[in-house]
């Protein structure tokens, strides 16, 4: 089993390759632990997932607004956020190989239930427990370090002139939401938003992650997709289920498996937090963190309220009453996310005798080419000349790709790995041509002129369509 879904893994992170949608970092330096490039389908899925959020959160919500935040921050951020004082994973050595390895990790491999929000006491009681459970994964043997607390917060030298690193460090920020915490006064004030309300952020989070694995589950440089909703106390616990429902249906509306979902609730909350459940999805190495619900209490306005001397309470326009407003956030990865919709997505099928087609089964809304159009022959002027024409027809409402490479079939193929869902070719019978009979002659079928082929991903079958109808064909297909 374990080694069917690491097969299975192995599988996304070479199609990922071949096909252009994720390429390590670097990779003609040897690549760069934990840090992942978009390819040209790549990018393109992922403004999809971008958008489809984007509108699930903020276009379809009349009090939620969008924000798009600086990467760097006041180093006082990170202090009143907790960030420098306790953002960290237990790091052990391994006393024979000298490679560093994550404590929480390794314990959950040996089959013991560790949180990652455990706090490092706990981490290295369960440790010393467990001990002869926990094997290096570099040498194999079983004789670690105590383990320590290392910061995840990835420092800068912007701003600073002196070289002093122990100076006053920026940091790249470690998440997208305290760029909304501290514009909360900013929104506030200069849009028409009341509580609650809430504020979105799309962007690029840096974390020094100690083990890099998992592919894009888990990067240096990711991006987050977060929304703080901002609440009176007393609605607080209400607010939040509302919210888990919400989130929940997101990914059902996304088109993810219901059967590959499921919820996670958080047994250690942090102390501010009122409570703290994860949507984890079935990636290929086990159910595991997509996205966090998070009921957070006051405690980050107050915290920056504290750390900036700015006042950060809310006064409610109607009742003239003052209160420090509750925050429910909900956190998502984007790449998390990208890693989720692969899975789902990718499927082997037998198509006759030893044959298998790799297929990417994108819901249709996320699929990074929509359509392909494919002239029959490259070499015949007309048929590439009708199927431009096609294509340029179709791209302005579609996502569109002109193929002429390699024969039909192997067109096929590589849309079907990138999950394109439908396929148009223009043949000598849409311009008039028909077949060539055995003595060259074209007699063809005059009916079908002005039609052309429509092949479905899933189904693989196929329909003529008139050119005069493709636009509402998939414009009632793929809206
Ligand atoms: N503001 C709350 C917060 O940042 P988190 O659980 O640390 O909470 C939220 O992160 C989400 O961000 C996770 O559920 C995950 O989807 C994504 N994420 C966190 N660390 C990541 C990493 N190293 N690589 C990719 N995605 C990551």
């Amino acid at each position: 089993m374990a080694e069917q879904k690491n097969d299975l893994m192995d599988k996304i992170v070479s199609l990922c390759k071949r096909r252009g949608f994720v390429f390590p970092s670097s990779e003609i330096y040897g690549g760069f632990a934990a840090v992942y490039d978009f390819g040209p389908y790549g990018v393109e899925l992922a403004r999809n997932i971008r958008e489809a959020w984007w509108k699930a959160m903020v276009r379809d919500h009349d009090n939620i607004v969008g924000l798009d935040s600086a990467i760097f921050m006041h180093p006082k951020v990170w202090e009143a956020s907790g960030h420098v004082g306790g953002f960290s994973d237990p790091l052990a050595e391994c006393r024979e190989c000298h490679s560093r390895v994550r404590v929480d990790h390794l314990l959950e491999e040996a089959g013991v239930q560790a949180d990652e929000k455990m706090t490092d006491e706990d981490i290295n009681k369960l440790f010393s427990e467990h001990k002869d459970k926990v094997v290096c994964p570099k040498c194999g043997k079983k004789s670690f370090t105590e383990a320590k607390s290392f910061n995840l917060l990835v420092q800068s030298n912007l701003g600073n002139f002196t070289g002093d690193w122990t100076k006053e460090p920026t940091y790249l920020r470690g998440e997208t939401c305290q760029g909304i915490y501290v514009n909360f006064k900013n929104v506030l004030d200069s849009s028409r938003v009341k509580v609650p309300f809430g504020i979105a952020q799309i962007g690029k989070a840096f974390r020094n992650e100690i083990t890099a694995r998992q592919f894009i589950f888990r990067k240096r440089e990711f991006e987050q997709m977060e929304m703080q909703y901002f609440v009176r106390p007393e609605e607080a616990a209400a607010t939040y289920e509302e919210w888990r429902k919400k989130r929940w249906q997101y990914y059902l509306d996304l088109g993810i498996r219901e059967e590959n979902l499921r919820w996670h609730e958080h047994e250690n909350l942090v102390f501010y937090a009122k409570a703290a459940w994860d949507i984890e999805y079935k990636f290929p190495f086990g159910f595991k963190e997509l996205e966090g619900v998070h009921n957070r209490s006051d405690y980050d306005l107050t915290q920056h309220s504290k750390f900036s001397g700015e006042d950060l309470s809310y006064r409610d326009p109607i009742t003239n009453e003052k209160f420090m407003p509750w925050i429910i956030e909900t956190s998502v990865g984007l790449d998390r996310t990208f890693l989720a919709v692969m899975t789902d997505a990718y499927t082997e099928e037998e198509v006759g005798e030893g044959d298998t087609r790799v297929v990417l089964k994108f819901p249709r809304k996320l699929a990074p080419v929509q359509i392909a159009v494919f002239p029959l022959l490259k070499n015949k002027p007309e048929l590439v000349a009708k199927a431009r024409e096609i294509f340029g027809s179709l791209k302005e409402n579609f996502r569109v790709e002109f193929d002429d490479n390699g024969n039909v079939g192997k067109r096929y193929r590589r849309q079907d790995e990138i999950g394109t869902p439908y396929c148009v070719t223009v043949d000598f019978d849409t311009i008039g041509l028909g077949d060539p009979s055995s003595d060259g002659s074209r007699a063809g079928d005059k009916s079908l002129e002005g039609t052309v082929t429509v092949r479905d991903r899933d189904t693989m079958k196929q329909e003529r369509i008139p050119i005069a109808g493709l636009q509402e064909y998939f414009s009632e297909r793929l809206k």
